[in-house]
């Protein structure tokens, strides 16, 4: 019996979680597992209505559970940064997820931007450091608001937080087994105190894994690259900051925001799946956002927790839904509806 906290939190993550939660109903009852949720109340709204974020109590709740199951984070009404901090990163950082996967996958059916590529070209997994880099908020600020502003802002990188990642890299992509290559994306020809610790660690970690072909990329050519040759990248791994940048791309490539999962994972601890779209809150409560990504990572998680057979039924019915042409373009202008995509989905699990 599995416990899953569910923290649908703001503007579309409400409507997506519950299509998540309905396809995982379904797929579960087939497979016979047994799970029980547990919804919590954050988000902007508690914060607007109480002023607390994520208590304490409901951390150490957390800590307890199999895997956390996340909606959007994001208000209109509250300043940026206080809610991404202070729910998204903290559950990622406290619970120390250091794992970001975000596969990019283009399934048959979905339409690409990229002229001439098909699902056999794009096809590939970003391993993204979740716990460093600019992320760990270290810096300040001094004569704020004044013509003689100085704002520092630190990336921060240790040799445990990048040999950790690489090597969970290297053993993805020899699990892959698709072209048993793992590409590094930094900018070590800039960054040449940080990324040349990256740049270390990689060569060294990569002796245990003569197996694996080992590139590297500098972050703009990754960027080129996603567009001209998606085709050549198996496995990447890359910084917290280039992780996020360069996943929003290969969202796109893969068929949009609509479609992007991603598990936020502690290969020990208790681990989180999102979809990786935001709570886009002029959207919210309208039933036109697509929650294929949302459904995804509820396969993501079942995988992640050993259930397999579920994690790929949830996938293949994703995939089935895709190819059916029944979901559109999967915009918010695709005339159809969240829950109707949710249903198909269900039926077909
Ligand atoms: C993501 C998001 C977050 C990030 C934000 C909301 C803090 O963009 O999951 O990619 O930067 O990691
Ligand atoms: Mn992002």
């Amino acid at each position: 019996m599995y416990k899953i906290a569910v923290l649908p939190c703001d503007g579309v993550g409400p409507e997506v979680v519950t299509e998540g939660l309905k396809v995982l109903a379904a797929a579960a009852a087939k497979f016979d597992v047994k799970y029980e949720t547990v919804p919590y109340d954050v988000g902007g709204d508690r914060y607007l209505r109480t002023g607390e974020i994520l208590p304490d109590s409901v951390m150490a709740e957390l800590a307890q559970v199999d895997a956390i199951y996340l909606g959007a984070v994001g208000h209109a009404d509250v300043q940026p940064g206080i809610l991404e901090k202070g729910i998204l990163l903290k559950l990622r950082f406290d619970f120390d997820q250091y794992v970001n996967l975000r596969p990019i996958k283009l399934y048959p059916g979905v339409e690409t931007p990229i002229k001439n590529k098909g699902p056999e070209d794009i096809d590939f997994v970003v391993v993204r450091e979740n716990t460093e880099d600019m992320y760990v908020g270290i810096g300040g600020s001094m004569k704020k608001g004044t013509p003689d502003e100085v704002a520092v802002q630190e990336a921060v990188y240790t040799r445990k937080g990048t040999e950790r990642i690489i090597r969970y890299a290297f053993e993805l992509a020899r699990k892959r087994a698709k072209n048993n290559t793992l590409t590094m994306v930094d900018k070590a020809n800039v960054l040449t105190h940080g990324h040349d610790l990256w740049t270390r660690t990689f060569a060294e970690v990569g002796q245990e894994y003569p197996d694996i072909k080992q590139e590297h990329a500098f972050v703009d050519a990754c960027c080129m690259w996603f567009v001209k040759n998606p085709e050549w990248f198996d496995v990447i791994v890359t910084t917290n900051m280039f992780g996020d940048i360069i996943t929003d791309l290969g969202a796109m490539i893969q068929g949009g925001m609509g479609v992007a999962a991603s598990g936020n994972i502690n290969p020990n601890g208790v681990s989180m799946f999102e979809p990786i779209h935001g709570s886009a809150p002029k959207h919210a409560g309208n039933n036109v956002i697509c929650p294929i990504a949302a459904i995804a990572a509820t396969g993501m998680m079942m995988d992640h927790l050993g259930e397999t057979e579920l994690g790929l039924a949830i996938d293949n019915a994703i995939q089935l839904a895709l190819a059916s042409g029944k979901l559109g373009d999967l915009s918010t202008k695709s005339g159809v509806k969240t829950t109707e995509a949710g249903d198909l989905v269900a039926s077909l699990v």
